[in-house]
């Protein structure tokens, strides 16, 4: 762990409860690749949302024989080994900078307000909210964190050494997760949120996500960005997602819509360029996810309709739109590109302001 080392010193044996509501996010310019221990090659851009969110409850006491991790974690209610076995692993892993978590009993409770394999990314908002309630936590146990920014430092820090895009979803609005030099404090280690105030027109973006296919993905995101260590065009790569950070960083302070959705479409493209020009060559993209592209792009011609696509690891469509165009672009959705949806599943959300204590 290469945060500054922390001293631990209990306040008081505890027990209690915390709860975090966690929203996912959708990445513009795409982390794509890693390098270390779970840092990026590239620097990300990404927009939190709102609806979509993990809620998470920890429940938190002494252990009589502290020993190693103890976790009981329940999904929707019902004990979850999967995802047990993935978080113990997650929590040995800290402890051996953490060695407060040998001595808890840990009983976590999540659910998401979002199906599976939908197009939204659940291990960002669900290892998000458990960043969280870990920050809350050792600001209970030990007070650690001072202010605000350092209680989201440290959630964010701790998210992206579960996954890198949860890293982001500690905040709202828009985020940038690597080092980017003009951004003064953007680091590897953890996100930040934009250092200034976008322009009106970005404000509530909507996010329509078109779910064409419910199958859970073929290559998962960890499979893919050990495929860019190798690969033939990750320099060009690297160097792309710079410039194009630069470039939305600008098109949202000048309130520059159609600079935008071109940066931001380039991105999604070539995410699934990669991935289709990998060592270990694979698709993402199911057919309809063309179609929908290309109506799209003939409805902006014909239509002038101010929405974009964005893609993330996998086929369905996140279709990015300002809020006051909302009820022309989900016309046009309902009577165009539902059709190519599975069962018709549409899920709209938007940008929103970020997690929530709840408990
Ligand atoms: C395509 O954050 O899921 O969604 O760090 O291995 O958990 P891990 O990967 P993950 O990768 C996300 C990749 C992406 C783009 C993005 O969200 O930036």
């Amino acid at each position: 762990m290469s945060e500054k080392k922390k001293s631990f010193v209990l306040k008081e044996p505890h027990r209690g409860s915390i709860a975090w509501q966690c929203p996912s996010n959708i990445a513009l310019v795409k982390y794509w690749g890693k390098k270390g221990n779970q840092l990026p090659v590239n620097p990300s851009l990404s927009m939190t949302l709102s609806n979509s969110f993990t809620e998470m409850r920890m429940e938190f006491r002494m252990q009589e024989r502290p020993g190693n991790i103890s976790l009981e974690y329940y999904f929707d209610d019902k004990r979850n080994p999967g995802f047990e076995v993935r978080i113990r692993s997650y929590l040995a892993g800290l402890s051996v900078d953490l060695p407060y978590l040998n001595h808890l009993h840990l009983t976590l409770n999540s659910r998401n307000t979002f199906p599976h394999s939908t197009g939204i990314a659940s291990s960002a908002s669900s290892m998000g909210a458990l960043a969280l309630c870990l920050s809350s936590l050792e600001q209970e146990m030990f007070g650690m964190h001072q202010d605000d920014f350092a209680f989201r430092s440290r959630a964010s820090f701790l998210a992206r050494l579960a996954s890198g895009s949860a890293s982001r979803s500690v905040y709202g609005g828009f985020v940038v997760w690597g080092h980017f030099p003009s951004l003064p404090g953007s680091s590897d280690e953890m996100a930040i949120p934009l250092p200034f105030q976008p322009e009106n027109v970005f404000n509530g973006l909507k996010d329509s996500i078109l779910v064409v296919s419910k199958q859970a993905k073929s290559v998962s995101s960890s499979a893919g960005h050990a495929l860019m260590n190798g690969h033939s065009y990750a320099e060009a790569r690297i160097r792309n997602a710079s410039i194009n950070l630069d470039g939305l960083l600008s098109a949202l302070r000048q309130g520059d819509l159609e600079g935008f959705f071109t940066i931001t479409e380039w991105e999604a493209l070539n995410l699934h360029a990669l991935m289709m020009t990998s060592s270990r060559a694979y698709l993402l993209i199911e057919p309809n996810t063309l179609r929908i592209v290309k109506a799209l792009r003939s409805m902006r011609e014909t239509e002038g309709l101010p929405v974009c696509f964005t893609l993330d690891a996998g086929p369905n469509v996140h279709l990015l739109y300002p809020a006051a165009e909302e009820v022309k672009v989900r016309d046009w959705i309902d009577s165009r590109l539902k059709e190519y949806c599975e069962d018709g599943t549409v899920i709209h959300d938007q940008c929103g302001k970020g997690p929530q204590r709840t408990e």
